[in-house]
């Protein structure tokens, strides 16, 4: 079958790791008879350097007629740096996740039993862990308004605002994969304090009554923080409104120590976008030396949920492991003998192919 891939490589280290991406694609086509065809386009900083826009609206429409997006990471710190700047990158990131209806960030988290002494945790407590985390990507305080300043300048306000539906749609997509797992979903809110996840606990009472196999708790934001660390063993399946789940996954993200081989998926209304979780990584920009598994490991999500393709899915996850085993890694896992992004990526695609 023919598969239509819209790639946004986005900035600093985004294009050497899509390469190798795109590299594991080819293999996995080639292995399993698959056709891709990629199409770029422009997002983030680089966007906005060519066309004024950090996403603009050719990128958009190449991201809705594709079956699925491979993108990079955006970010500069040319932006960074300056608070004044009218246009920044992440907007084109905020206006994706709106435009293509990004309502759910996916992110899994679990250990790999040869890198578990880089976690900043004891053995102990990371032995094991599998987490898969949930956010829901397109509501709450980052969309809500009213959202600005007060005419004399020294008060401004942000609104988180939350319908029905859509604690709906992305509790629901929770109680899915629970499902498939051991059944059981956290959900994540601080209904002591907000009106929101009070409608977040509410709504969500009322999903878990159609799964009647899957135990739901709720738990307070803080203590979930708190847990995280504690005890992260206790965690399967965690949705949670949008800001809570930026902090709290990238919390979780760390578990593992590794923070370069973890992917995500933003499951969306008109096609999903598959990325690694790390960013742009200026400094390592043009370097060949950044982990290219997040985004491998994103290729195999986007395997699995937008082509649905689960061998191709598990032969690129059991390669990466390989390559893990066979301490073929960046230097990020292996400052002695570090390999370079693309032999990296240009390994996992020959075991693809020699699989
Ligand atoms: C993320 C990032 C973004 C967010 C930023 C870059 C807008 O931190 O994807 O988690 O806050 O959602
Ligand atoms: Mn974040």
């Amino acid at each position: 079958m023919d598969f239509k891939i819209a790639v946004l490589s986005g900035d600093g280290i985004g294009p050497e790791i899509i390469e190798q991406a795109k590299k594991v694609i080819r293999a996995a086509g080639k292995r399993y008879n698959h056709s891709f065809i990629f199409t770029h386009g422009l997002v983030g900083a680089i966007a906005i350097d060519t066309t004024g826009n950090p996403l603009p609206e050719e990128t958009l429409d190449l991201c809705k007629n594709s079956d699925a997006v491979l993108f990079g990471a955006i970010g500069d710190p040319k932006y960074d740096n300056n608070p004044s700047a009218k246009v920044r990158p992440e907007q084109g990131l905020l206006a994706m996740r709106k435009e293509l209806g990004l309502y759910a960030n996916v992110r899994p988290v679990s250990t790999f039993q040869s890198l578990i002494d880089k976690s900043p945790l004891k053995k102990e407590i990371v032995q094991g862990v599998d987490i898969l985390m949930i956010r829901e990507l397109t509501g709450g305080i980052y969309f809500g308004k009213p959202q600005g300043r007060s005419e004399d300048g020294n008060t401004a306000y942000d609104s988180c605002v939350y319908s029905k539906y859509e604690v709906e749609r992305v509790v629901r997509l929770a109680c899915e994969y629970a499902m498939k797992r051991s059944k059981k979903v956290t959900v994540v809110d601080k209904a002591n304090v907000l009106a929101t996840s009070r409608l977040w606990r509410e709504t969500a009472t009322a999903i878990a009554k159609e799964y009647s196999e899957i135990t739901m708790d709720f738990m307070f934001v803080d203590n979930a923080a708190m847990q995280l660390i504690q005890w992260p063993g206790r965690f399967d399946v965690i949705v949670t409104e949008n800001m809570f789940g930026d902090i709290l996954s990238d919390e979780a993200s760390v578990l593992t120590g590794s923070l370069g081989l973890l992917p995500s998926a933003s499951v969306g209304l008109f096609t999903s976008v598959f990325e690694p979780i790390h960013g742009s990584y200026p400094q390592a920009a043009g370097k060949n030396i950044a982990n290219p598994l997040g985004t491998i490991l994103s290729v195999a999500m986007m395997f699995d949920l937008a082509f649905k393709l689960k061998n191709e899915a598990d032969a690129i996850r059991s390669a990466v492991e390989k390559s893990i085993e066979a301490d073929f890694v960046t230097e990020d896992l292996n400052r002695a003998n570090p390999r370079s992004t693309s032999q990296v990526g240009e390994w996992i695609a020959d075991y693809i192919l020699k699989s």
